[in-house]
């Protein structure tokens, strides 16, 4: 479970989190919907202790993990999948995975082997460097190299960015498939994938949650104004 309670981040004068709080229970997913600009990666960043909050608490399994450093969070079963991917090119795909298993070195040989189950294009790659992967195939590897760390939380940060449809559906299926055994918060823009997959759904608005909806309530014409909406 991940709790955050009344974050707030500021870039100098520009205040990108204006006091968020919110509560992703045990093996739920939630999507966090939101314009660009709306403050979703700086959520993220500051939950995994990349980026220093002015206030604010956040909590993992009733833990407060506000002052720790990124690295603790990580053994604590919290892990981000970043904007972008940020895979170590010149890594070959089995490096890149073996470093996402850091926070828990032991159990490394036997967690790559059920990664790999559930990323068989990876299994045939293992030996080649992750620059030389195909966009889909790169996203997929953020995820395996996330999951080394067996998570209990995972964040993610507009996996299906830049990606064809069909790459993007099979991103969904996988997290489809983790869904349960993992909580998983998800940041997307794509609202009709959003929407397939999510417990429940948020909207970040100038860095304030501005809706919180079950899937089956979610108002499109708010969200509609949300995204096309003048800038405030
Ligand atoms: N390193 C930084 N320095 C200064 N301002 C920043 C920095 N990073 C983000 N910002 C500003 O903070 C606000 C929130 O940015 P953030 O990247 O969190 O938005 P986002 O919702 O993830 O957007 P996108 O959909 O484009 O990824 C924006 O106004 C952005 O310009
Ligand atoms: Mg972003």
């Amino acid at each position: 479970m991940l709790r955050v309670e009344g974050l707030e981040v500021s870039y100098g004068h520009i205040k990108a989190l204006k006091g968020v709080s919110l509560e992703v229970p045990e093996g739920k997913l939630f999507v966090l919907l939101g314009r660009n600009g709306a403050g979703k990666s700086t959520l993220l960043l500051s939950l995994v202790g990349l980026i220093k909050p002015a206030a604010g608490r956040i909590f993992l399994n009733g833990e407060e993990i506000s002052k720790l450093p990124p690295w603790q969070r990580v053994k604590r079963g919290l892990v981000l999948v970043p904007e972008g991917r940020r895979i170590f090119p010149s890594l070959t795909v089995k490096e890149n995975l073996e470093l996402g298993a850091f926070s828990a070195p032991k159990g490394a040989a036997s967690r790559l082997e059920e990664v790999l189950e559930i990323f068989p294009a990876l299994k045939e790659r293992l030996l080649f460097p992750a620059g030389a992967l195909s966009g889909g195939e790169q996203q997929m590897l953020a995820l395996a190299r996330a999951l080394m760390s067996n998570p209990k939380v995972m964040l993610l940060d507009e996996p299906s960015m830049g990606l064809a449809p069909k790459v993007v559906g099979e991103i969904y299926r996988i997290l489809e498939k983790l869904k349960g055994g993992l909580t998983i918060f998800l940041v997307e823009q794509n609202v009709n994938r959003a929407l397939s997959l999510a417990d429940r759904v948020l909207l970040l608005e100038s860095g304030r949650l501005s809706a919180s909806w079950h899937r089956e309530e979610v108002d499109l014409k708010l969200l509609e104004a949300a995204y096309l909406g003048e800038e405030k």
